[in-house]
Formats: structure tokens, sequence, C-alpha cells
């Protein structure tokens, strides 16, 4: 049978397929959650599911309050429909307590707060690991010019206060979070937008009270169900989807 439509770029959770009018990608969750650069590998029934529609609340809350991102609407459970973008080569990482690749870098305990939010770019090139670079690399070898940077500080700023706020709303601390970033052309005037995703498989998530994990984390470190963990986000900020998870299968669209 013919393919009903063309696939355009596979990642390890997300497919990108053209979308039905010029300018747009339907992007598809996918249950496959990995670890490690690909190195760890393993499908999650509902995954999919809870991240398209928590980065369509996300993403939404963001365009609602005049942070651009790249998401127009959801199409069905597990696909939405974007903007096309030119991706900028890096992962924005924003930091408020001390984690992960920070935390061993640097020798601090998980959860100590950092004197300010932090923002740090890694270099996106799954052969190299993504590595942390310095802004010097970043417009010295042209992946985004200073000005770039300079506007993709202060949207992921933004979308800092936004998530923190959202997340502190519902009992959840956010720990850290990364973004992707895109360029679009508004009749020759290029705009930055939050493009990708976000998600409990960007973030980390902490219950306020217990400290317990409920982001990717729990797959990483081995620590329970991610379905569970990612299904207990959606519920708390009313987004869970009204059909078990377990029981969808994807719609395609025309
Ligand atoms: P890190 O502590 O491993 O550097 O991760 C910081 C944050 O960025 C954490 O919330 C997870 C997220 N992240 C991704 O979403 N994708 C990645 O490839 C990396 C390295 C981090």
């Amino acid at each position: 049978m013919a393919p009903r439509r063309k696939k355009v770029y596979e990642g390890k959770g997300k497919i990108l397929y053209e979308g039905p009018e010029p300018g747009t990608f339907v992007q598809h969750f996918k249950d496959d959650a990995t670890a490690g650069n690909g190195a760890r590998h393993e499908v999650f029934e509902g995954k999919g599911v809870l991240n398209n529609r928590l980065s369509e609340f996300f993403m939404s809350g963001l365009n609602a309050i005049g942070v651009p991102t790249h998401y127009i609407r959801t199409l069905n459970m597990r696909e939405q429909l974007v903007r096309q973008v030119e991706m900028i080569p890096l992962e924005v990482i924003v930091r408020n307590y001390a984690a992960g690749s920070m935390a061993q870098r640097l020798g601090l305990e998980e959860g100590v707060q950092l004197p300010r939010p932090i923002v740090e770019f890694c270099y996106k090139d799954d052969r190299l690991g993504d590595p942390l670079v310095p802004e010097e690399y970043i417009t010295a070898f042209n992946w985004a010019s200073q000005q770039d940077l300079d506007d993709i500080v202060s949207l992921a700023l933004r979308v800092n206060d936004f998530l923190s706020g959202v997340m502190h709303g519902v009992g959840i601390r956010l720990v850290d979070f990364k973004i992707e970033v895109g360029r679009i052309w508004d009749n020759d005037y290029p705009r930055l937008v939050v493009a990708d995703e976000i998600s409990p498989d960007s973030c980390r998530l902490w219950d306020i009270e217990t400290g317990r994990k409920l982001d990717k984390d729990v797959f990483r470190r081995d620590l329970g169900s991610l379905t569970d963990a990612y299904s207990e986000v959606a519920r708390r900020l009313g987004v869970l989807p009204s059909v078990g998870t377990h029981r969808m299968k994807p719609t395609l669209i025309n």
C-alpha cells in the first residue's frame, strides 16, 4: 500500500510528516524512550499520548501569553500540527536547581537551588553526544548569531518563568528543562520560536512535598513506571486524556 503521507524525519521520540498545508509538519509522538544517547531503549505504551497532551498544554499556554512557539493545533491523540522552522542546532537548557550533568560536573548535591536560573547550550550532534558548548563556539561556527543567542536566552527565561509558575501551582518543582528553538520567516522578517516539544521527557520535575521524580529520570535511573509518573503530571494539570491511554491507537489524518 502506498504511504499516505511523507515522513520528513524520524527521531528517538517523534516522527515529522509533511503537513496538510505548506509550511507545516505533523509531529507524531512515539511511545519510545531512550537514554544514554540511544544506548537504552524501551517502549512505554501511552507515553506518546501523554507527551502530545502535555506538550500541547505547555505550548498553547506559551502562545497565549505571547511567547511564540511552533505549535498550531492538536490533530489527534498522538499528533499535532506545527509550523515548519529552521532548527537552530542547539539544546537550550535552563536550570533552577542543581541536578544531572551540572551536579556531576561541579560536584554539587542534587536539589541545591542555584543563585539564579542558568541557561546553557549543547551542540546538537548525536555522534558527539550533544556536548556542552560556550557561546564563543556557537557564534564562531555560525550555529547562531550573537543576536540570536540574546533572543534565545530571553525566550528560554520566559519559558522558565511560565513553566515554573504552572508547575508550582500543582505542587511540582521545575528543576531544569531543555528546549529547542527554530527560526520562522514572516514576510522576510525572521523570528525565533520554541519548537520540538515540552514534556516530562525534556524536564526534571520533582514533587515539592516528597521529592518524587515525575520525569524521564524515572526511566534513566530505573525508579518505577514512567507512564505512572507522566500520568501524575497530566492528572495534576487537568490534562489527562479522557480515554485510557493503553487502548488508544494512533489516528492518521488525511
Ligand atoms: P542534564 O542534566 O542531563 O544535562 O539535563 C538537563 C535537562 O535537559 C534535563 O531536564 C533533561 C534535559 N535534556 C534533554 O531533554 N535532552 C538531552 O539530550 C539532554 C542532555 C538533556
